[in-house]
């Protein structure tokens, strides 16, 4: 029986993450350490909370006592780390938040795991998720990002993942801990907090509210279903190599407002209304400050390494997400006045770790 900790579990990728190893992976113990941020939500792993070989943890990975005790503890055989500020408004808005998570909880976690195993890592792994806006920002003509591609992040968000993917990489050549990044592109599908553009978009549709689009809408994000992603997360680390940095992309490259003008149409489409209708609610607002133009993101390392392919295609994929967000309405209404916290708050508020 193997010990992995997945931090994040509670939020949208990290629950898609916990889903698929629990399933996979019967001989594991699987630990998700959350801090239930707003972006943390245990009902997202409604279906698994009762699987005896899931546990939940509420805590900060910041916090540098409690996390070498976790690991003094528990001695995880590997770790999957997802925690992070995510939203990249929110790092231009509070940026404190951004550096203390991304950059010092992946320091203390790292640093926990290489005191845990202190010599001996036979079996043991280090994957550090993290994103393309580490590589910065794309003209329309030039080249997808690769694994080589120079770091250059404009954003608090995306500098702190950043620091900790260097960070990360540097105990691989300095302790010699086994370590794993791989960096993702823009991810879709059910439980994404709607602040992000895909759910926000349906939401303000549902309600009749405005749709913002930043500047012109002509900005460029390549978009995975985020199982997709947990497939890969699950693939790489299992069968990738040590001191190694993956991309993961969707091979779908989109303008916002080619995104924004689809899904209004499908909206329109599914409740049976007049084809148009959502579409009158695009508004054009200020850009967000230094807004990267393009993601575009080269996975054949990957694909030609791991055999690892996106299996869901967009039409599919967001089909189905609108469908789930339309029918998952007391979700989304808990999660906007922020409801589903206080239940966490009481359940978890005398808990040891
Ligand atoms: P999310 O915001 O939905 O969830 C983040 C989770 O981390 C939440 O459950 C939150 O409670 C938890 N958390 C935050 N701070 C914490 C702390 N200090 N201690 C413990 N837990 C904490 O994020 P997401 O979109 O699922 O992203 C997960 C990871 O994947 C992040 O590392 C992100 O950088 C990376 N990523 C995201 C995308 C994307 O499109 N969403 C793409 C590429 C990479
Ligand atoms: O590329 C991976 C990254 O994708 C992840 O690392 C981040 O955690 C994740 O948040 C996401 O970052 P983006 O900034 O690309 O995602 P967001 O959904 O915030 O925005 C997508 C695009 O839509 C972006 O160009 C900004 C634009 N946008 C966003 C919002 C919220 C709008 O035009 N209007 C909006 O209201």
């Amino acid at each position: 029986m193997k010990r992995i900790l997945i931090t994040g579990g509670a939020g949208f990728i990290g629950s898609h993450v916990i889903r698929t190893f629990i399933n996979r992976h019967a001989d594991y113990e699987i630990y998700n350490l959350d801090k239930l941020t707003y972006a943390g939500n245990l009902e997202n792993l409604r279906d698994i909370e009762n699987n005896p070989n899931y546990f939940f943890i509420k805590g900060d990975i910041a916090d540098d006592k409690f996390i070498n005790q976790l690991f003094a503890d528990y001695k995880f055989d590997g770790v999957v780390h997802l925690a992070a500020e995510t939203h990249v408004d929110r790092s231009i808005l509070s940026p404190m938040d951004f550096v203390k998570t991304n950059l010092l909880g992946t320091f203390v976690l790292i640093n926990a795991f290489k005191n845990c195993w202190k010599d001996n890592f036979d079996g043991k792994l280090f994957y550090h998720v993290s994103t393309d806006e580490v590589y910065g920002s794309l003209s329309m003509h030039d080249k997808k990002f690769v694994e080589t591609t120079a770091y250059d992040p404009r954003s608090p968000y995306s500098a702190a993942k950043a620091g900790s993917d260097h960070l990360v990489r540097s105990y691989f050549y300095t302790f010699k801990v086994p370590v794993i990044v791989s960096n993702c592109s823009n991810n879709y599908g059910p439980n994404q907090f709607p602040e992000k553009l895909i759910p926000l978009i349906i939401n303000n549709i549902r309600n009749n509210k405005s749709l913002p689009i930043y500047g012109k809408g002509e900005n460029v994000r390549d978009w995975l279903y985020v199982g997709d992603h947990a497939d890969a997360i699950e693939t790489i680390f299992h069968n990738g190599t040590a001191g190694q940095t993956y991309n993961i992309g969707g091979d779908n490259e989109m303008r916002n407002i080619d995104i924004v003008t689809l899904i209004c149409d499908l909206v329109d489409q599914k409740l049976n209304r007049e084809i148009g209708t959502a579409r009158k609610l695009i508004t054009y607002v200020k850009d967000r400050p230094g807004h990267d133009l393009r993601y575009a993101i080269d996975f054949s390392k990957l694909k030609n390494a791991l055999g690892w392919t996106p299996k869901t295609n967009f039409k599919d994929g967001i089909s189905q997400t609108i469908d789930w967000y339309l029918n998952n309405e007391v979700w989304m209404n808990n999660v906007i006045s922020g409801d589903y916290q206080k239940y966490y708050e009481l359940q978890y508020s005398n808990q040891n770790y």
